[in-house]
């Protein structure tokens, strides 16, 4: 049997489309998209150069640098791929990973699933562990896997934001080299949110997204290779046939499967050799340097330490309203939060609420979390005090409409007094 198409999309009021998109005010307080920092929008609104001008190369070279900050690398082979973070993903998968290599993917939620079905569509041979939703991995139990399986790529998620949990990852590096593995880790939801220093963790590749602690849209996902990783990659170099020079002789390796996601030519794009392939997103190229510059302006420290200061004052909140927090406290992001929703309370009614009554979005949750728990963000650009006490002050009224009895204000107090 075949799947049929999807329904269609009829329009409410089709006048609509002529328009000006004029979006409501809202406050995006879920795990992601959060609102944009004003600046990457300046910086995105600023008039398109050609790839090749020598003025938007010095932009790339700049945005490579202060990526480099970002991740806390010297690796040569840091940029941005154009496209939403999972692009950033799939490009390391299929450029790092032949079809039948082995890679063994940790998973801990949602974006480990994910990265089991990228590997598995680039043709390797995977194996997953899963750690229990609201759990993380041992050092040991990593280690027994990779011993036992001896892969060629481990790849995790630094902070999964379907479960709220982080990973530790100091070590991980080491063990996977120890066995001859690389080690590729999705920091999307953490990147700029939480420590994340690339090599003194030894981590061989690390891709990222805009959209959360990096206070920019998604559509354009950073990412860094290791001397070890891009070798690799780059042994499998086949450049386009209408790019080839005379002399030009193909790598050994195998070709890399995707086209638009061939590391190995989107670093010869990079590169001074600045081959020709996809025409560049200018716009996201803009707004990916202006986030990294203002988290490196910021100073990496002060925005870790302002995203555990807006946790801890979410978690001080929910529970002073008497919710409970979901999953391994110790091993939470410190960007989102996970909460219970409580018995008797409609979730998805709630949520409405704080969306049309207050202009707040709080997020659902995935797979066994549906309907159980509700996710609040609190990240990059709205990792602020005044977003916190909104979210909580407008969630307290919330809730009590839906009939939960609690201490009116007791949450934002607790709130303000973890910021005191
Ligand atoms: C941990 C993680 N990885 C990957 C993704 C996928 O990112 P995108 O939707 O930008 O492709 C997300 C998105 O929420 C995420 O949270």
């Amino acid at each position: 049997m075949t799947a049929s198409l999807p329904p269609s999309v009829p329009m409410d009021n089709p006048d609509d489309m002529f328009e000006e998109i004029n979006p409501l005010p809202r406050l995006l307080m879920g795990p992601g998209p959060i609102n944009a920092d004003p600046r990457v929008l300046r910086a995105m609104g600023s008039q398109l150069l050609g790839q090749f001008d020598p003025q938007f190369r010095k932009y790339m070279k700049e945005t490579m640098a202060l990526y480099r900050r970002v991740f806390e690398t010297n690796n040569t082979w840091t940029f941005v791929i154009d496209g939403t973070a999972r692009s950033a993903i799939e490009t390391a998968m299929v450029s790092l990973v032949e079809p039948g290599e082995r890679v063994l993917v940790a998973s801990f939620g949602r974006f480990g699933q994910l990265k089991t079905e990228i590997a598995r569509r680039a043709g390797a041979e995977v194996k997953v562990i899963d750690a229990e939703w609201g759990t993380v991995f041992s050092m040991e139990q990593l280690e027994a896997a990779i011993r036992e399986f001896r892969p060629a790529l481990v790849a995790t998620c630094q902070g999964d934001t379907s479960t709220t949990m982080a990973q530790p990852l100091d070590g991980l590096g080491e063990i996977c080299h120890r066995y001859g593995a690389l080690l590729q880790v999705d920091a999307t939801a953490t990147l700029g949110g939480m420590p994340l220093p690339v090599d003194t963790w030894q981590i061989d590749c690390v891709t990222g997204g805009l959209q959360k602690c990096l206070a920019g849209p998604s559509g354009c996902g950073p990412i860094t290779l290791s001397d070890r990783a891009a070798e690799k990659i780059y042994r499998r170099r086949h450049i386009e046939e209408g790019l080839q020079a005379k002399d030009y002789i193909a790598g050994a390796g195998r070709m890399i499967a995707s086209n638009y996601f061939d590391l190995a030519m989107v670093m010869d794009y990079w590169s001074d050799l600045g081959l020709n392939h996809h025409t560049e997103a200018t716009s996201m190229l803009y707004g990916a340097r202006e986030c990294a510059r203002i988290l490196v302006t910021e100073g990496l420290e002060k925005a870790f330490a302002r995203h555990a200061i807006a946790s801890r004052a979410v978690v001080a909140g929910v529970e002073a309203m008497g919710l409970k927090v979901f999953g391994d406290k110790m091993h939470k992001m410190p960007n989102v939060t996970g909460i219970y929703i409580p018995d008797g309370v409609n979730g998805d009614r709630a949520r409405a609420s704080m969306l049309n009554d207050f202009g707040i979005e709080i997020g659902t949750s995935f797979g066994p979390l549906h309907g159980r728990v509700w996710r609040i963000g609190a990240m990059g650009y709205n990792a602020r005090k005044d977003a916190v006490l909104l979210t909580l002050s407008a969630l307290e009224t919330v809730l009590a409409g839906e009939g939960f009895k609690l201490n009116r204000g007791a949450g934002v107090d607790a709130a303000l007094a973890s910021y005191r």
